[in-house]
């Protein structure tokens, strides 16, 4: 296994591009069993819970090219060939988004078998809204040992109006990609407008698709009978640029984020201008400065698009940690969404939890120490923290950051911090 030995006291320094988004890329990739023809997606970004995926679609008996292997500018996801409908446990329980293929399933071949994702470190994340909704479009469900099979009824689904009680991100895009080959109209309320659904709708639509109202709370999609193969190219990460400004807000700096999605990181933006960084957008470039000094104390609590992401919560967190005042963190998203914290305490943080909400009292400085990664944004944030601390942190169980970045550190060491990789 890998751990990440960090240096603090390295200012930031450069330019780097930020990638294509992890978690557009997993619906898209999902995506790919709706058309006749192959789906190429581009852009992607090599991480593992794409290789996951694309192991899932392979043990389907899809044809996917093994962008993981290296980086392909373009990769070709054929599921022409698709002999299994079914997600098994081993691959399941390492990545709860597998469940992204029943809808898809379910819409192109009328049956599913997937194994139920279990609890992860943020939470017990069921998916008893996607089942539900799916039911509404005549779906059958049997659960047994551990899996969900479920079966469409034999003319196909059927388009419906379906109220999600509480915003979900995969939830919205399953029904999504379930209703395009729906017969009759599906409208979704309560839908999530991340960007990244947003971005599945429009490949949806480039593939021939018909879907209204993206971005907002109601998307209504009219079911057609097939779809074809296209090319998209994915959306750049939002989350991977947020955490590469929070580098900067800690360890100082002038950084120029290229690609960066800044139309759909205006909370985050609007959080790190408010702790003193001077951001500058240019197009499709980012200028992120912060020449030394103390980050100001914000508060923030996490809610659905386009509020504060709760996927930037560990990674603000780990700011606020040396910041001037006290900053209260509130997770409204996810029960456990605070593994990171024990951590940072290790670094010398002083946070108090009271339930979801984390007092946050800024500190003169923090202390290198030996660390260890939970999951996968409290990888990110316990990495920012180091590069703050004084001498060395060693963070192992570097697996749980690879999931989710394409070589964070090897960005972050590309902007002059003070990171390197070794075997544990
Ligand atoms: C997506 O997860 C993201 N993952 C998560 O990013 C992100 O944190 C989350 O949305 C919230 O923005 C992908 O897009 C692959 P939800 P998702 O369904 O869809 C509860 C990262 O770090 N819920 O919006 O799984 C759920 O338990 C990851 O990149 C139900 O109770 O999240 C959670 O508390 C982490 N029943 C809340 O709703 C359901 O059927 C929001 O979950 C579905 C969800």
């Amino acid at each position: 296994m890998d751990r990440l030995v960090i240096e603090g006291g390295s200012p930031l320094r450069g330019e780097v591009k930020v990638g294509g988004a992890k978690n557009a890329a997993l619906p898209l990739m999902a995506a790919s069993i709706l058309p006749q023809g192959p789906l190429v997606l581009q852009n992607l970004p090599t991480l593992g819970d794409l290789k996951t995926m694309g192991r899932l679609l392979g043990f389907m008996g899809g044809n996917v090219t093994p962008f993981w292997e290296g980086t392909c500018e373009r990769v070709e996801l054929d599921m022409s060939k698709l002999t299994r409908p079914e997600a098994p446990h081993e691959l399941v329980k390492t990545m709860r988004a597998s469940a992204l293929v029943l809808g898809p399933l379910l819409a192109r071949y009328g049956r599913a078998k997937v194994s139920l994702p279990g609890g992860c470190a943020i939470g017990v994340r069921p998916i008893d809204m996607h089942l539900k909704a799916l039911k509404e479009m005549g779906a059958l469900f049997d659960l047994s040992g551990g899996d969900v099979v479920a079966t469409a009824p034999t003319g196909g689904l059927l388009g419906a109006r379906v109220h999600f009680e509480t915003v979900t991100v995969t939830g919205t895009e399953n029904i999504m990609m379930a209703a395009t080959l729906a017969k009759g109209t599906t409208t979704i309320v309560n839908a999530a407008r991340e960007p990244e659904v947003s971005d599945t709708a429009r490949a949806l639509i480039a593939m021939g698709a018909k879907i209204t109202g993206i971005g907002t709370d109601e998307i209504t999609v009219e079911g057609v009978d097939s779809l074809k193969g296209t090319t998209y190219t994915v959306m750049a990460d939002r989350i991977e640029a947020g955490t590469l400004i929070a580098a900067v807000a800690v360890a100082g700096g002038q950084v120029t984020l290229t690609g960066a999605p800044c139309s759909s990181m205006e909370a985050v933006l609007e959080k790190f201008a408010e702790a003193g960084l001077n951001i500058l957008i240019e197009g499709d470039k980012l200028n992120v400065s912060f020449e030394g000094g103390t980050p100001k104390a914000v508060s923030a609590t996490t809610l659905p698009y386009p509020g504060f992401p709760t996927d930037m919560q560990a990674q603000f967190m780990a700011v606020m940690t040396l910041a001037q005042g006290v900053s209260i963190i509130t997770e409204t998203i996810f029960e456990n969404r605070f593994m990171h914290v024990a951590e940072l305490k290790r670094l010398g943080a002083d946070i108090t939890l009271e339930g979801r909400v984390a007092v946050v009292k800024g500190v003169k400085g923090l202390s290198g120490a030996p660390l260890t990664a939970s999951d996968l944004r409290a990888s990110a944030s316990l990495i920012i923290a180091a590069l703050a601390a004084k001498g060395k942190s060693f963070l192992s169980r570097v697996y749980h950051l690879d999931r989710g970045y394409d070589s964070l550190d090897g960005k972050l060491r590309q902007l002059g911090a003070k990171i390197k990789r070794e075997k544990e």
